[in-house]
């Protein structure tokens, strides 16, 4: 039988692309110039495989007549035109529930980090200037409040290794989950005011769109850390540097940004910052299981049989 044509919007582990290359036939976006797959080729091409930093624009499906599947590399769809996909009856799917616990425990880090002023102390004991001087003390964390903003899948998880750190809850979302014993807020700003911690883990996209603005980072305000693992754009990105500059808030843990990699340089001159590549599942088993997931949604599709983990 023919390998399917597959486009791959961006490059994954050595083992996922052997694995992918001897059941598809791959086009690789980032090996062609800057007008994609050949005119010849793109009729063949029925299944895209893409990342969720990537995901995949309103040309790419335009220009693909005969795209069935597009098999998302994250969690996070928000870059996938969804509409566009929906309305052509193309299959989208995507790696949830593998990445929870990585993101989570990064969550967790991010906090200690900046809460604990971690890469300073690092900077402090190997420039030795230990013997000089002892760094300022720090807020604790443990004992705090902790505001989730997106009680999902990952926001649970982050909760649930929190559970160790004696925190008070709040969580803010659409709705209250029945099952939650924590305390609900239907207003972001209100459980930024109530919170010391606030963790993002909201899916990105038009509903989320700088959601945090300078009325919620002013509610958190001097004494309060914000931490996001969930998609840069789910902050308004000028108000948060505004807010760490001047110190209206305390600090901030952050994995995601607007325009990544090439973030905004004003980041890297805060010290009430610590900054992270988009790291949240990047752990080995986790990006394996992530590979696997996407190879299975794949062969699932190809074999007529139900995807595993549908979007749409
Ligand atoms: C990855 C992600 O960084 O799951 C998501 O939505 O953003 C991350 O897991 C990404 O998809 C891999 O490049």
């Amino acid at each position: 039988m023919m390998k399917p044509d597959l486009l791959m919007m961006g490059s994954y582990p050595d083992g996922d692309m052997e694995a992918l290359s001897s059941a598809y036939r791959l086009h690789k976006l980032w090996e062609l110039g800057p007008d994609g797959p050949a005119v010849s080729i793109r009729p063949l091409i029925r299944a895209i495989a893409t990342r969720g930093d990537l995901g995949v624009d309103t040309r790419t499906l335009e220009i693909l007549p005969h795209l069935e599947i597009i098999a998302c590399y994250g969690v996070g769809v928000d870059a996938i035109d969804l509409d566009m996909a929906r309305a052509r009856g193309i299959r989208v799917t995507n790696t949830p529930e593998v990445l929870n616990g990585d993101v989570a425990d990064l969550a967790i880090g991010l906090a200690l980090a900046a809460t604990r002023r971690i890469p300073a102390g690092d900077v402090h004991v190997r420039s030795g200037d230990w013997a000089k001087a002892n760094l300022p003390l720090t807020p604790r964390l443990h004992g705090k409040k902790l505001g989730i903003a997106g009680l999902g899948r990952i926001g649970s998880t982050v909760v649930r290794r929190f559970s160790g750190f004696d925190m008070d809850i709040g969580y803010f979302g659409r709705s209250p989950h029945e099952d939650a014993p924590y305390r609900f807020f239907d207003d972001l700003t209100a459980l930024a005011a109530w919170a010391d911690l606030l963790v993002l883990t909201l899916p990105g996209g038009a509903a989320t769109q700088k959601i945090v603005g300078t009325e919620v980072l002013q509610a958190l305000g001097p004494e309060g850390y914000l931490v996001n693992v969930s998609r840069g754009t789910t902050v308004d990105e000028e108000a948060l540097l505004q807010a760490l500059e001047a110190r209206t808030i305390a600090g901030a843990g952050l994995d995601v940004f607007w325009n990544e990699p090439r973030i905004d340089p004003r980041f890297a001159r805060l010290d009430n910052v610590v900054l992270q590549p988009h790291l949240g599942s990047a752990t080995i088993e986790t990006r394996l299981a992530m590979g696997q997931l996407v190879r299975d949604n794949l062969a699932a599709h190809f074999a007529g049989l139900p995807l595993l983990t549908p979007v749409i």
